[in-house]
């Protein structure tokens, strides 16, 4: 852990009450704000000076940056895709008496920084001294999740103990680049602008690329208001706009300045109508005025919770690390926009370019499905199914048959070029086989299976089928050169992950298209070309496939040499090793037994049922001991599965890790933005690890067991149009039933009928 106290533990806000500019770019990603369509970093909206990391983001809005590497290997994509850094809009420059604020040089004190999770809202104040004259600054803004396109800013000043002169330049800035371009390019151009007394716009296009990659234009558009009468002239430069407004304020008098802000894109609408649609919705948004959209905005915030939330009594700490992820999940994604998927990092950073990962699939899905509307799981499955052109685009490249989706992508087409990751990482292909099973098999929904679920997963079959090879020395099936889920080992050799994920797939495949077949839907195989020779090779690669086992030790092995590594536990590591990724060289790293995230495990964790709980224990204390958790999606795998062996500690202490991972900054790496895709980690964690929830074979199961720690804990799940309540405590599982039809589901195997609510004792 390397960063605490700088927030308050608190059960629904992030306070921050001391401002250190060293802890700048770490306050900003945890003080990012986002509604799905767009989202900002915790800027500070006037000026600063030091060091810090100014981030716009529009969902959807990319660029494909030109591949940049020193040697280049045939099949490496062509570019690396990426969210663009877009015009910054909330900045407002503020001068008292004529001197500009600047939080990196000015005198401050009283500093109060809070994210009102809740509500959705960044508030901000502190007192500013110059000589003897303090000045109090107070500024409230939110991303609407009413209007998607609406940023509203209320900035106050008051001068407590004089009288003074202030100035407020409220702008448009559209010379904005990404910090991790490529050639340092700017992504952006001007294509249109105006300022005027009334309102302001900028219109940003995105550069040519060599690549034929749809351009995207942002018009952003502005207005402001005052409480006061001002005077105000306009200013204008290269894609930059700004207004000048200067008024005096008296001792003791609140001077407030609303800057409402639109934003529209071509991805909605045509290039003509851009800026009237801008206009029309700044204008809408402004006639209804800073509260109104912010009590429209509260209530829809206080309506997602009233689903998702999950309450923990007992520890203050974990109650504000769950409420924090799933608030930042929301943020970016709440399933409204079917184009759009979920990115590592969201809106809150640049790293991974903000495309679409394999974590998804293996880790928001399994979330989603229970916290919101199936729709929106549904929505991110067929993200997928319509990017299946491109992904046998990526497989042809490996001069393999059927379908490879790729590590990153926008389109379907990967866009990540290291090659261990490119080339060898293709277990991500598993779980999105996975994904479909997991969608089904907790919906119902099997029509999903007919209509596209089925060509997905023959063309990840075939893909399996074409890059397994058979060792006739062995008379086994075997998968060569790979990167397993753990990244810190690359180009190894029959990853037991990877070949158990082929053959599952292989045989989810199989299951389904008996299926078909007995839906009497044989024109639907006929179309996709399925041939019982083809069918046969799937069920030869099935039982013949090799995975690597010790006798002795009786675990599965992560690879064919894994076990001829010197086997070290992170414990006998000195701690000032750690990170390993920021501390080692990377061939130190490849050559170490030290785990990045769960590999086996993750297996367990995907075919939990398919184990004993003998094997699990097994596997479980080979493994963790030697996981170092640098992926942030690795402590929630190992809080499940250690819930499930009643290591109670172990599972409360991956809880904290997972739910405070950006929090307290176990990492270090939380500067360059939050890890949103293992937020789902520690709703996870909760429900599938201490609350036992299990969905096997459309079966509903719990297993719940209380950590020391706490008093109680609930949550609602969203079950096949049903919602549930589950709350249990130190003594008690209370499930009710608070809509829908009635349901069988068990509690430790025991078969309830579940009509308006059973109560149960805890084991
Ligand atoms: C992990 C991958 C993950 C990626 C994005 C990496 O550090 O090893 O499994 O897909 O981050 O979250």
């Amino acid at each position: 852990m390397f960063q605490k106290d700088i927030f308050k533990i608190d059960e629904w806000k992030i306070i921050q009450n001391k401002f250190s500019k060293e802890d700048m770019r770490f306050c900003e990603s945890i003080t990012s704000l986002g509604n799905g369509y767009m989202g900002l970093r915790g800027n500070f909206e006037e000026s600063y000076s030091d060091d810090f990391h100014k981030g716009t983001y529009i969902a959807g809005v990319w660029y494909p940056d030109k591949t940049k590497v020193g040697w280049w290997k045939n099949g490496y994509p062509e570019y690396f895709g990426k969210v663009i850094n877009a015009t910054d809009f909330i900045g407002i420059k503020v001068f008292i008496n004529d001197k500009q604020l600047d939080l990196a040089k000015a005198n401050i004190k009283d500093f109060h920084k809070e994210l009102d999770m809740k509500n959705g809202v960044l508030k901000r104040s502190f007192i500013l001294i110059d000589d003897n004259k303090e000045t109090k600054i107070e500024v409230i803004r939110f991303l609407s999740i009413d209007i998607k396109e609406i940023c509203a800013i209320r900035y106050n000043v008051k001068p407590l103990n004089h009288s003074c002169k202030i100035k407020f330049i409220p702008y448009l800035d559209g010379n904005i680049s990404n910090e991790d371009s490529n050639y340092e390019e700017k992504f952006w151009l001007e294509t249109d602008k105006k300022i005027s007394d009334e309102y302001g716009y900028l219109t940003m296009k995105t550069i040519k690329n060599p690549f034929s990659i749809e351009q995207f234009s942002v018009c952003t558009s502005m207005k402001t208001k005052l409480n006061k009468e001002f005077d105000i002239n306009t200013n204008e430069c290269k894609s930059y706009v700004e207004q000048n407004i200067i008024l005096e304020a008296n001792e003791g008098e609140e001077i407030y300045l609303d800057k409402i802000i639109s934003v529209t894109t071509s991805r909605d609408y045509s290039e003509n109508e851009l800026l009237d649609k801008s206009l029309d919705i700044l204008n809408t948004a402004f006639d209804l005025g800073f509260d109104l959209l912010k009590q429209k905005h509260e209530e829809l915030w206080n309506k997602r919770w009233e689903l998702a939330d999950v309450e923990i009594k007992g520890s203050i700490e974990a109650q504000q690390g769950i409420r924090f992820n799933i608030f930042h999940l929301f943020s970016t994604y709440y399933g409204e926009d079917k184009r759009l998927n979920i990115g590592p990092k969201g809106f809150t950073g640049e790293k991974y370019g903000g495309a679409t990962y394999w974590d998804t699939e293996a880790y928001a899905i399994p979330m989603y499905l229970s916290i919101a509307d199936s729709n929106i799981s549904k929505n991110l499955l067929l993200y997928r199914y319509n990017q299946l052109d491109n992904a046998f685009v990526n497989a042809k490249k490996q001069g393999l048959e059927g379908a490879l989706y790729p590590m990153v992508t926008f389109t379907g087409i990967e866009c990540h070029n290291e090659w261990e990751i490119t080339f060898e990482e293709i277990h991500r292909n598993g779980a999105m086989a996975h994904a479909i099973y997991n969608y089904v098999n907790y919906t119902g929904d099997k029509e999903y299976l007919k209509e596209f679920g089925i060509d997905v997963l023959i063309s990840l079959s075939r893909f399996w089928a074409s890059r397994v090879h058979y060792n006739s020395r062995k008379n086994q099936y075997m998968i060569h050169g790979v990167t397993g889920p753990n990244e810190y080992e690359n180009n190894i050799n029959n990853n037991w992950y990877t070949n158990k994920i082929a053959t599952w797939t292989l045989k989810y495949t199989l299951e389904v298209i008996d299926y078909l077949k007995k839906e009497n839907l044989s024109d639907k195989i006929d179309k996709l070309n399925i041939k019982d020779n083809e069918l046969d090779k799937f069920k030869d690669i099935i039982d013949n496939m090799y995975y690597p086992y010790d006798k002795e030790l009786d675990v599965f092995v992560q690879h064919d040499t894994f076990l001829d590594k010197e086997l070290i536990k992170v414990k006998d590591l000195d701690p000032k090793h750690l990170p390993l990724n920021q501390k080692w060289s990377w061939d130190k790293i490849l050559r170490s037994c030290f785990i990045k995230q769960a590999d086996v495990l993750q297996g367990f964790y995907f075919f939990n049922e398919e184990f004993s709980y003998e094997q699990k224990k097994k596997n479980f204390e080979f493994y963790e001991p030697m996981t170092v958790h640098e992926s942030s999606l690795s402590p929630c795998v190992h809080s499940i599965l250690a819930a499930e062996l009643k290591m109670e500690e172990k599972a409360l202490e991956m809880y904290h890790r997972t739910a405070r991972l950006d929090l307290d900054n176990y990492n270090n790496d939380t500067e360059d933005g939050l890890h949103i895709t293992s937020m789902t980690g520690s709703w996870l964690a909760i429900v599938h690890g201490f609350a036992g929830m299990r969905t096997y074979n459309e079966e509903l199961k719990f297993a719940p067991f209380m950590p020391n720690e706490w008093d109680s804990y609930s949550f609602k799940i969203n079950y096949r149009n049903r919602l549930l309540k589950i709350s249990i405590d130190k003594e008690n599982i209370l499930i009710k039933l608070e809509k829908g039809e009635k349901l069988k589901l068990k509690i430790y195997d025991e078969s309830f009928e579940l009509d308006n609510e059973i109560k149960t004792k805890l084991q």
